[in-house]
This record gives C-alpha cells, structure tokens and sequence, in this order.
C-alpha cells in the first residue's frame, strides 16, 4: 500500500497512522526533529485537524492564539498565523525562513475552494528550499481526490512532506504522511538492518499507534489506490468536470433569477457561497433537506464516483426550487420583472421620434418641437 502511495503521489518514502490528525502531527514532528527548529507557520482559513497547535487564530502580530477552550496558551507559542496568499506573508516568511521547522499548507482550503494561490505556493516552495524549512502540504482532503497526485501534480509542486487521510481509506480510517527520504527517514532511521554494520542515517523521532497499520484499513486502502491506478488521472477528472458543470449550470441559475448565491468550488469540492447577508438564508439548506438532499449547514460538500447522474439532476433540481422557495418567501432578494414597454427604439412610433423617459421616469416618444431648436415633445399616443 505504501509503495502504491509513492507511485500514485510520486513521494520517495510513506507511513500509516489512523487518521488525518494524526499524519499532520507526525509531519509537524518530523519536521522538527530534522531540522531542530521550533517554529511552524500555518495560515488563516486553514483547518488541519485537531491538534492543540493547529486550532489556533492569528493576531494582528502574527502570533497563534488558542482557538478552543482546553487547550494552553503556551501551545501555540511556536506557531505563526500568517494570511493566505499574501505578498506580505510572503515578506514574513521569507526573513524568518531560517528560523522555520516548517511552513504548513492547505493549499486549496476547504473554506475557500475557489481560491487557488498558485504562484504564491510556487514562491514559499523556492524560500522553503533555500532556507532548509520543510514544506508540508496537508492534502488530507485533496490527495487523490482531486488527481492521484493531489494539488502537488495539478499545480506542478512538490512538497517535501505531505499529509493524506479520507479517501484514500476508501471509508475506513487513515492517516498517511508522504515525502522525501532525508525526511521520512526520521521515522526509522533510513535503511539499515541488523546483521551487517548499517546504522540508522537520521535521528529518529517517537510515532506509533495501537490501530497504526490496521489489517481493515489497509485492505480498503490497497483496493482503492488499485482502482485509482488503474483507472488513472481521467477516474478524478471526469467527476471534477461533472462538478464544474453543475456549479455552471446552478450559478447560472441564480444569476438568471437574481439570488445572490453561488456554488465555489475546486475539483470535486463545492461549497454554497452566500454573496450578501440575509438572516434567514441559512434555510436554503433546510429546503433541500425537505427535498431529500442532506447538506450540512454551511460546509463544504464532496462528489464521489458512487454518485450518478441521477443524482446530480436530483441535487440541481432541488437547489434550483429551494432558491425559488426562498425568494418567494422573501428570504432573498430576485431580479425585479423587467417592464415591459412596448417600445422598440428600432421602431418609432411616427417617423424621426426618439425614444426617452417623460418627467415620472415612463418610456415615451419624443419629436423635435416645431421652431425649437434642440427642443422636444412628446408624441401623446
Ligand atoms: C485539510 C485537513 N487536514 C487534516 C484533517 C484532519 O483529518 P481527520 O479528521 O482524519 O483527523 C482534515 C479533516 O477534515 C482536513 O480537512
């Protein structure tokens, strides 16, 4: 499974654990035992699991407060917040790269999905190099949904570490940190076995789990990562382009009919996006689940391949009436009717007339007033 891992994402070494937190940790551990640097820095909008150090917000200095109860002050001391896609966090982590165990990327944010800062990656990769701090891509919701090789193949980056979870567990829980060997290698010391007078390359840091590695798992994830292989890069693409077109399809919909929504999405991940503040618009959802399409509030949605087409006109249908519902209710603003006037201004009423708008804002045919010039009247019909 793991050699599947690496030809799939094209990282040189994996390891298995339980579940997307706990590959985020590990990559984070890693990262500090190679490089014997504290500091990490992640960025707003982010989500990485439950560890106390990545549940955290930024300050105006940059600094991570605690973003839950529970956990301690001092837990996010080596974290720095910094705005995605920024030329300003770009300033910051380039005069602090030396000091950085790590910087750790959503690199397509499940809050955000239509925001994909490309070049920015691109440009914290070449100052992650050059200063020797890792790259970590949390792909845990990406990897291998959105391609085999998740965002690192489609945006032509590659990661040092890279953490993965969800699908590639085919259902069952998992956990997968990826990358380069001089990193993984921190896990076990790099190749070397007894018997001979081989020695472990690296310090090696602790990992482990009771249910690391569980027989179910790694079925379910073989299997997956077989059917991914053998169908290949068309298997996520075929369902990205059947996500983009119902995104079209909707967000057309909602332009035609004047409801200030739009679906925002990245590969197989969408979201609703409210573009104004309606307090009551949140029923959305509720009207969709009255129509048989659970969409939990607010969060973002994910198509499978175990979808069919049947479904997707399903899920269209009942987004595009729940819209309807919502603005008959009056919950949300639509296009007003527009006025029918009757009046073509290709066609005038009399030869020569104009067509304007008389004094209450009403269309109406205008002709030049006998002896005025650059005057008007109105053609009384
Ligand atoms: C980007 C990202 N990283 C990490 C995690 C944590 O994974 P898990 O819930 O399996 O611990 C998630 C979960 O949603 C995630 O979206």
């Amino acid at each position: 499974m793991a050699r599947l891992v690496c030809e799939l994402t094209g990282h040189e070494r994996a390891a298995l654990c339980n579940t997307g937190s706990e590959a985020v940790l590990g990559a984070l551990r890693i990262a500090r035992t190679v490089t014997g640097r504290n500091t990490v820095v992640l960025f707003t909008g982010s989500y990485h699991g439950i560890n106390d150090e990545v549940i955290v917000r930024g300050t105006r200095k940059h600094t991570a407060v605690p973003a839950a109860p529970g956990i301690l002050r001092n837990t996010s001391e080596n974290v720095l917040v910094l705005d995605y896609g920024t030329d300003e966090s770009l300033e910051i982590i380039r005069s602090r790269a030396h000091e950085l165990a790590a910087v750790l990327v959503e690199p397509v944010q499940s809050r955000r999905p239509d925001f994909q800062p490309v070049d920015f990656l691109k440009e914290v990769r070449k100052i992650t190099a050059d200063a020797g701090s890792v790259l970590i891509f949390d792909e845990v919701i990406t990897g291998f949904r959105a391609h085999p090789g998740g965002t690192q193949a489609m945006f032509g980056i590659h990661a040092d570490l890279a953490t993965y979870g969800k699908v590639v567990g085919g259902g069952y829980p998992i956990g997968v940190m990826a990358g380069k060997r001089e990193y993984m290698d921190a896990l076990d010391g790099g190749h070397w076995q007894y018997g001979d007078d081989s020695i472990p390359t690296v310090g090696v840091t602790y990992f482990a789990g009771t249910f690391v590695r569980h027989p179910l798992t790694l079925a379910a994830a073989k299997a997956s990562l077989e059917h991914m292989k053998q169908q290949g890069p068309a298997l996520q693409q075929g369902l990205n382009d059947r996500t983009s077109a119902m995104a079209a399809e909707i967000n057309a919909f909602c332009e035609e009919v004047g409801a200030p929504i739009r679906i925002k999405h990245f590969a197989s991940m969408w979201r609703t996006h409210f573009e104004q503040d309606h307090p009551l618009q949140d029923l959305l959802f509720a009207m969709m689940r009255s129509r048989g399409i659970h969409i939990l509030d607010n969060f973002p949605c994910f198509f499978t391949t175990a979808h069919s087409e049947t479904d997707f006109q399903a899920i269209i249908q009942a987004y595009k009436q729940s819209v309807l519902e919502l603005q008959e209710a009056g919950m949300l603003p639509r296009k007003p009717a527009p006025v029918a006037t009757g009046m073509d201004a290709d066609k005038p009423l009399v030869p020569g007339a104009r067509l304007g708008r008389d004094p209450s804002g009403r269309p109406a045919w205008y002709v030049p007033a006998p002896g005025g010039e650059g005057k008007y009247m109105k053609v009384e019909s």
